[in-house]
């Protein structure tokens, strides 16, 4: 074990703040809702009213996905400390709430670093302050970034084991080009000999699927309207958010789930001294979640250089687990 930052016991070690500005966020916005299918990035769902949101989201009955991938996780977690050497460095890429986490933290062997990474910094610095202090001798180093950047790890962590993690079947938000870059991204950042545990959402019946994605409380409405309240509050936008509408639907070609925020009437809004039009109807497309089936995705990791180890899921085969390893 090498350490890291010394830190008073159950305190973060250290803060490193590369997020997203408000420039960058006013680019996306202006390009998104200037194609002909209008478009925003999903990662702007997350300031620290959409996070709260998502982990309510988490809690819902209709959410499959948190609890099947909790389940597998604590069926598993014997098995992958199994797999990865003592005194690791556990890199967790949009970390949440970190809550996933902690099954392996309770079960590797001598964990020492955990580094999340996350682009909503409240919450991402909330709950490493809370994992701190709840493991009080393991070095905590969050990360507010956006994964898909540039990112080095410090020195100190690269000369331990390092273990990767992404629940949440986060990468399923990538379009297949860009999961196989973050996965090719994700191998560089955490090196040679590293693994990677990622949680993979499966294709199923549509209803379940319908059910998740538009549950009747209406949360993940709010997340995805959460995107227009952020235009308005961070871009000066005036856009009546009471005459969009959350949708969500299957497009059984490419295998997703696609959020859309829907005009309700034909409108103008202004955002940040532009003007866009809208027609009654007319979407914004706010997020895709890709669904794998296990070949499918044991050929992505594959083509992203990855070895796959192993995969668990749960006995309905709603969501899986795997192992990925690069080379030494
Ligand atoms: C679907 S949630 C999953 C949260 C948690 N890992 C879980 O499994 O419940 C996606 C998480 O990734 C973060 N995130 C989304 N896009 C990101 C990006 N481009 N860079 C860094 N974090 C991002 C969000 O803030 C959020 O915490």
């Amino acid at each position: 074990m090498s350490g890291g930052p010394a830190a008073a016991v159950g305190e973060i070690d250290d803060f490193h703040d590369l997020g997203d500005d408000v420039e960058a966020f006013r680019a996306d916005v202006l390009r998104g809702l200037s194609q002909p299918q209008k478009q925003l990035p999903c990662k702007y769902f997350y300031d620290e009213r959409g996070s709260r949101l998502f982990d309510r989201i988490c809690e819902l009955d209709a959410y499959y996905p948190t609890r099947t991938e909790m389940r597998i996780l604590e069926d598993c977690c014997n098995e992958i400390a199994a797999l990865t050497a003592g005194g690791a460095s556990l890199v967790e890429f949009g970390s949440g709430a970190s809550r996933k986490v902690r099954l392996l933290l309770d079960r590797l062997d001598r964990p020492n670093a955990y580094i999340p990474i996350d682009i909503s910094r409240e919450h991402l610095l909330a709950a490493a302050r809370t994992l701190a202090a709840d493991y009080p001798t393991l070095v905590v180093l969050p990360i507010c970034a956006d994964y898909t950047g540039s990112l080095a790890l410090p020195d100190w962590a690269m000369s331990d084991a390092r273990l990767g993690f992404f629940p949440g079947s986060t990468i399923g938000n990538f379009e297949p080009r860009a999961a196989r870059a973050f996965l090719r991204g994700a191998a560089g950042i955490l090196g040679d000999g590293a693994s990677l545990v990622i949680g993979v959402d499966l294709k199923k019946d549509l209803r379940i699927l319908h059910e998740a994605y538009n549950d009747p409380l209406g949360v993940t409405a709010d997340f995805n309207l959460n995107l227009l309240r952020r235009i308005n509050a961070e871009l000066g936008g005036n856009v009546d958010i009471a005459s969009f509408a959350h949708d969500a639907r299957y497009n059984d070609d490419l295998g997703r789930i696609e959020m859309h925020l829907v005009s309700e009437r034909a409108q103008t809004v202004d955002i940040a001294g532009q003007r866009f039009t809208f027609r009654a109807g007319e979407t914004i497309h706010t997020e895709n979640s890709y669904k794998y089936d296990l070949d499918q995705f044991r050929a992505l990791a594959n083509d992203a250089g990855w070895s796959h180890d192993r995969v668990w899921c749960d006995e309905d085969r709603l969501f899986s687990v795997h192992y990925l390893s690069t080379a030494t």
